[in-house]
């Protein structure tokens, strides 16, 4: 009788355990985090701007949900081992930063690390997981990026979910944002732990190029991309490959910053921008707050983009089957000079294994609605004419037709 209650006993607690909180990031998270732009700067009146920044330059009404402070904003932890923050820097505390976010209507987002200190050296959660995920809570915390700089020795998996179940524990809902590069594959084994996952280094603010810093690398735009090939099976509602945040408005020109948004819209990726949302220029603002673009990015289905079709090494072409039958596809000039395009649709075919896809666009008409200048073009009847500049993009939404 007792081994069985026992039994039963253990039996709930790893069920209330193996659990993330469901119901979240149904479409990929969008928000602001503190890093790509001010590393660690980070104090309560940066973050607070920035949350003003967030409704004042209308990106809250365009969906963008989430203020994220990363790194830098620990001080130490008192003698029972409860963190606190730098108090200079937030001499108000957390909790009253987050009160002040969820005031403006956005959630708020903060980052600690799976070893024993952060990657700039701040005391990380190893040893104090149900403690620092019952002071999250306590503050409001709604996201948690979850770092692994000196993790020797400990599994990826085992540690992920240990905070998993902290967090659970813990009892408030949370947005839970893994952030280990890949190294262990994630997308393999973290559907039921996290709600996204880093699938690369750091990403840094330039299209093309790998900067070696030792034994880890931060990549450009395009290298990131090209590391999402074939892992378009893992995303979906709840649980998303991040190919990092956004670089846009951090000094790319702006037909970069615009293939790199449209190409992280294609992938259903995370939507977290990373420049001063205090000082954007009005090309800046024009592409973060492109709707039409976004609602490629948050499309219900969830179905990651891939890249289906390259008529020559420089252009690729990349599909992303959107609800209703609609189909995103995203010409990409990777080169510096202007690329001219013919493209008869009536000849593609676009298959992918990882989401199912097969699609013969013989078989249907669609209108064709290019996205960055907002005008109708035509159908899929006729070839497609068009030359894309270097290092940019033509995106279209195609919907299709009602057959005779
Ligand atoms: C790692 C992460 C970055 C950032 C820094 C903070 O490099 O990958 O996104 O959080 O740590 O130190």
């Amino acid at each position: 009788m007792r081994i069985a209650l026992l039994t039963v006993l253990l039996g709930l607690t790893s069920a209330v355990g193996a659990q993330k909180f469901h119901g979240l990031a149904q479409t990929p998270p969008m928000g602001w985090n503190s890093w790509n732009k001010f590393a660690c700067n980070v104090s309560d009146s940066l973050v607070r701007s920035m949350a003003d920044a967030m409704v004042s330059s209308g990106m809250k009404d365009a969906g963008y949900t989430y203020i994220i402070m990363d790194d830098c904003w620990h001080g130490t932890r008192d003698s029972l081992g409860f963190i606190r923050p730098n108090p200079v820097h937030f001499p108000n505390g957390i909790k009253a930063l987050a009160d002040y976010i969820h005031s403006k209507g956005l959630q708020f987002g903060i980052y600690s690390c799976a070893g024993n200190k952060t990657c700039a050296g701040h005391p990380g959660s190893r040893g104090h997981e149900y403690q620092d995920a019952v002071t999250y809570a306590s503050w409001g915390v709604d996201y948690l990026k979850y770092d692994w700089c000196n993790t020797d020795g400990l599994s990826a998996r085992g540690a992920y979910t240990t905070m998993r179940d902290a967090l659970q524990t813990a009892g408030r809902p949370v947005v839970f944002s893994l952030c280990e590069w890949g190294t262990s594959k994630p997308w393999e084994w973290a559907g039921d732990v996290g709600h996204l996952w880093r699938t690369t280094g750091d990403i840094y603010n330039t299209f093309e190029g790998e900067v070696s810093h030792g034994d880890w690398s931060s990549w450009g735009v395009m290298a990131i991309l090209d590391q999402q090939k074939g892992l378009e099976k893992y995303a979906g509602p709840g649980h998303w490959n991040d190919p990092d945040m956004l670089e846009v408005g951090n000094g790319m020109p702006v037909n970069e910053d615009r293939a790199h948004f449209s190409m992280w819209c294609m992938l259903a990726a995370p939507l977290i921008a990373g420049n001063d949302l205090g000082r954007m220029s009005r090309e800046t603002r024009q592409i973060l707050l492109n709707r039409e673009v976004i609602a490629i990015d948050q499309d219900p289905l969830g179905i990651q983009g891939f890249q289906f079709d390259g008529p020559d090494d420089s252009l690729q072409v990349f599909a992303k089957p959107l609800t209703g039958g609609d189909l995103a596809v995203c010409f990409l000039n990777r080169n510096r000079e202007p690329f001219s395009l013919t493209y008869d649709w009536k000849e593609k075919v676009i298959i992918n294994e990882g989401t199912g896809t097969h699609l013969n666009l013989a078989a249907s008409t669609y209108r064709i609605k290019n996205l960055w200048t907002g005008s109708d073009d035509g159908t899929t009847a006729a070839p497609l004419s068009a030359v894309i500049p270097g290092r940019d993009v033509l995106l279209l939404r195609l919907t299709r037709q009602p057959a005779n």
